[in-house]
């Protein structure tokens, strides 16, 4: 089966985890992307959003969340009363998974399969333990079934906090949408206010 754990250092902080994460081989996705994007922000942050994988602008920049979905998570995020600046941010898959019609055509964004989020599970693994946040921020339903597993359906959840056992250690959740998902949708508006409301009982769980 696919899976990053061969890659995983088993000391070190997060640096040494973002080096040995640059190598992953661990699953097919590294092939054709640019780069691993791994997770950024304070290492001791106390809330830790989880995206489904790095998208276009990621991917060549090498950092998670710098494209029109991060740009709208930021905003998002301040409105609710969360300093960016205070979060980490990652996503359950390190690699960008694309379609492609000819070479210099538009990549368009693919979700990523089951194997592929479970083969990419323990870099999340590691990043919980070493960060140890407070409160886990789920954005969308490919990061629900990472982390919660297949049953997960972010309709039925969102803007509430859960606890869940998350690779052997107890976690709270809020799940909300993907920033992505309010760029598409055909009220942007009203869902860009339900990402600030679930965003909402995230700050309050925290404080
Ligand atoms: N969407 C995600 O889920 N993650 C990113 O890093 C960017 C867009
Ligand atoms: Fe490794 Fe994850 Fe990239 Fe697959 S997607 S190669 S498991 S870092």
């Amino acid at each position: 089966a696919y899976s990053a754990e061969p890659f995983v250092p088993s000391r070190g902080g997060l640096p040494a985890l973002r080096q040995a994460a640059a190598d992953c081989r661990g699953c097919p996705l590294h092939r054709d992307a640019t780069q691993t994007v791994f997770g950024a922000g304070d290492p001791h942050a106390r809330v830790m959003l989880v995206g489904e994988q790095p998208g276009d602008q990621e991917d060549r920049q090498g950092k998670p969340f710098v494209g029109p979905a991060g740009k709208l998570l930021d905003r998002a995020l301040a409105e609710a009363g969360v300093d960016p600046a205070e979060a980490y941010v990652t996503n359950a898959v390190k690699h960008f998974k694309f379609t492609q019609a000819e070479p210099r055509k538009r990549r368009i964004h693919k979700a990523p399969s089951l194997r592929e989020m479970t083969a990419c599970g323990p870099w999340l693994a590691k990043e919980l333990e070493l960060v140890e946040p407070e409160l886990i921020v789920v954005l969308g339903a490919t990061a629900g079934k990472a982390l919660l597993g297949s049953s997960f359906r972010v309709t039925q959840v969102r803007g509430t906090v859960l606890e869940a056992e998350i690779h052997g250690r107890p976690e709270r959740l809020v799940p909300t949408v993907h920033p992505s998902a309010v760029l598409r949708a055909e009220d942007r508006e009203a869902a860009y206010r339900g990402l600030v409301a679930d965003l909402e009982v995230a700050a309050r769980a925290l404080s």
